[in-house]
């Protein structure tokens, strides 16, 4: 069994891992679910090891939504980190989350790929942006995880695939909305 079906044991996780399969198109276990998985886990870990308090299922959320402003079914002609933001936003609503939950969940979602840290919108949001900072610098920034950890969730939660991936989500973006990339660093 994939190793988000494991992780996603509440409604909401179990739905917002139903939108990584239907809007990737990929079904189970597909390239951006085991990335989305992957910056979950790091973040679960970097909050670990430096005692930092997280809602769990808030991180599992964003973690799982965080790339999906990249696919057809959420994109419109906003930064696709925007558009992560407002299908977050959505559907975490539609799942009787508090507004607080839902700012902290999108807030982590569109604000993955700022340059600086972000712990003034709360340690998901910056334990996020950390996460996907080693996924996308393939280990190259590992923003405090030891390389042992990465190396054996690398092998738990394979990337094959992923950077195909990414580079269809961006090359689509570059072709269809190229005026909104350079905010994917700086939204809103
Ligand atoms: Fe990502």
């Amino acid at each position: 069994m994939p190793v988000a079906d494991d992780l996603c044991t509440t409604p909401a996780g179990r739905r917002c891992l139903e939108l990584v399969r239907e809007l990737s198109g990929a079904g189970p276990d597909g390239p951006m679910e085991r990335h989305s998985v992957r910056v979950v886990l790091l973040a679960e870990e970097l909050a670990r090891r430096t005692g930092r308090a997280i809602d769990h299922e808030v991180v599992l959320c964003a973690g799982l939504l965080h790339d999906l402003g990249l696919y057809p079914g959420a994109a419109t002609k906003a930064a696709y980190v925007t558009d992560g933001r407002h299908l977050a936003e959505r559907e975490l609503t539609a799942l009787g989350w508090d507004a607080a939950r839902v700012r902290l969940a999108a807030d982590a979602v569109e604000h993955h790929h700022e340059l600086t840290a972000q712990w003034a919108r709360g340690n998901e949001v910056e334990l996020l942006r950390k996460a996907d900072l080693v996924e996308v610098s393939h280990g190259l920034v590992m923003a405090g995880v030891p390389r042992p950890f990465y190396r054996d969730l690398l092998r738990r939660v394979p990337r094959d695939g992923f950077v195909p991936e990414v580079l269809r989500g961006l090359g689509a973006a570059l072709r269809e909305r190229p005026g909104s990339l350079w905010r994917i660093a700086r939204p809103g």
